[in-house]
């Protein structure tokens, strides 16, 4: 895979650059602009983005490992990130995280064969007051039940 920085995604690092005292501040979304174009975050993919920024590697990289919401390894076409934190919790998010499991037949953590989904645990995804909740790709799934998740997933059989 070509890990290089489109023309598009660069033009946007170097936008964002400009809203921030120092290029390193730019970090977080120049990261997330590299994500959106690649999937996902390999070495080359944030070494990239340090280049991009003319930051060290080693602070993009401790960015990367510190955030949840960056991926390291490739993920289904509907990346499922179950919220596992305490409100969450608290609501049924394990319940839930079994439930897909089963309905989907791919383990937390796992990509589906097909390479059409992964469930993973994430943590607060900041909407605790309608728990339990989970982030699908770009869209959030809230105040979730077992039948909503049937629901979301049958249209997803038909995507
Ligand atoms: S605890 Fe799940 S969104 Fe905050």
């Amino acid at each position: 895979m070509d890990w290089t920085l489109s023309e598009a995604s660069k033009q946007a690092i170097a936008e964002e650059a400009t809203k921030y005292p120092t290029r390193r501040s730019a970090l977080m979304p120049a990261l997330h602009i590299a994500q959106r174009q690649f999937g996902w975050l390999s070495e080359a993919a944030i070494e990239a983005v340090a280049k991009e920024l003319g930051v060290p590697v080693a602070d993009a990289q401790g960015v990367v490992t510190f955030y949840t919401m960056y991926r390291t390894k490739p993920v289904g076409r509907y990346h499922i990130q179950v919220c596992q934190n305490l409100s969450c919790s608290l609501m049924g998010a394990e319940g839930l995280i079994g439930y897909l499991e089963k309905k989907l037949g791919v383990k937390c953590g796992e990509t589906s064969p097909d390479g059409k989904f992964t469930i993973s645990r994430v943590e607060c995804l900041a909407a605790c007051g309608t728990a339990p909740v989970m982030q699908v790709n770009d869209t959030y799934y809230e105040k979730l039940t077992p039948q909503k998740v049937d629901d979301l997933v049958a249209g997803w059989a038909k995507s």
